[in-house]
């Protein structure tokens, strides 16, 4: 914690969990141990986060693709994600933690959409960290998505096509009202991006690291963070504008 300046921490860390399977397959365990293992590191990670002075943390829970998975694993991860809204449902009351969603949530199954939304409204008074589960989520979908929300308020007269600003557009993405990622994590040594918040992330500061998400560790959390420190964000500026 020593390494971190306070005052330079990222207000938006969005998080790429990824490596479950193969850990799992290296401990020779079922791929849903490796989810259920991913799912302690998702409350380790939280509290860290949080304990750092983090605002936004984001985490790509489930991804639309993931649907094609075989039946036993996606009913696996949606009762691991059951099991997590409701077990600390009271610990995020308690440390102030927002729990919000982005994605085509009306895909989840009924009685988890419902605890979510539960578990969303009883969180809302939160006020140190928005966690936010990226479920049934994919980039491309939900920019197609605010294209049709603009093209419809353009049919109905609302907006002319020249008011259509980066700002409109922003409002109509899931994310509207939270903050562009300031780094972005990804795990298991894999360099994609996978249609994570592609629009979203067009100035974040990635960070591509080996162990896979059940073995990411507080420490290696910290890490990040101090490498993203180091960083110079130029928004396309040079050096001595972004350091005047
Ligand atoms: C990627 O590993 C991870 C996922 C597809 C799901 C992430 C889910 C969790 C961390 C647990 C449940 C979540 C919450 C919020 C309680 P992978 O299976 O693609 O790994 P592999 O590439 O090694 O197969």
């Amino acid at each position: 914690m020593d390494q971190i300046d306070k005052t330079k921490v990222p207000r938006h860390v969005a998080i790429i969990m990824d490596g479950n399977g193969r850990w799992a397959q290296s401990q020779g365990l079922p791929r849903l141990e490796g989810h259920r293992q991913g799912a302690v590191t998702v409350e380790n990670i939280t509290e860290a986060a949080r304990t750092v002075g983090v605002s936004y943390l984001t985490l790509y829970a489930f991804s639309q693709e993931n649907w094609n998975r075989p039946d036993d694993e996606t009913a696996g991860l949606m009762q691991l994600l059951t099991e997590f809204l409701i077990s600390k449902k009271e610990k995020m009351i308690k440390n102030g933690i927002r729990l919000h969603t982005i994605g085509r949530t009306e895909r989840l199954p009924e009685p988890v959409k419902e605890l979510l939304w539960q578990t969303i409204e009883a969180t809302s008074a939160g006020d140190k960290m928005t966690l936010t589960l990226a479920l049934s989520y994919g980039s491309r979908d939900e920019i197609l998505r605010a294209v049709q929300k603009i093209s419809q308020q353009v049919k109905e007269g609302q907006v002319s096509g020249d008011q259509i600003s980066e700002e409109l557009f922003e409002s109509a993405l899931d994310t509207e009202k939270m903050p562009d990622p300031d780094l972005v994590i990804r795990t298991s040594g894999e360099n994609r991006v996978s249609n994570f918040l592609l629009w979203q992330s067009a100035y974040a500061e990635y960070i591509f690291i080996e162990p896979n998400w059940p073995e990411f560790t507080e420490d290696m959390f910290l890490n990040c963070i101090a490498e993203y420190q180091k960083r110079e964000r130029r928004f396309g500026l040079i050096s001595e504008q972004v350091n005047d």
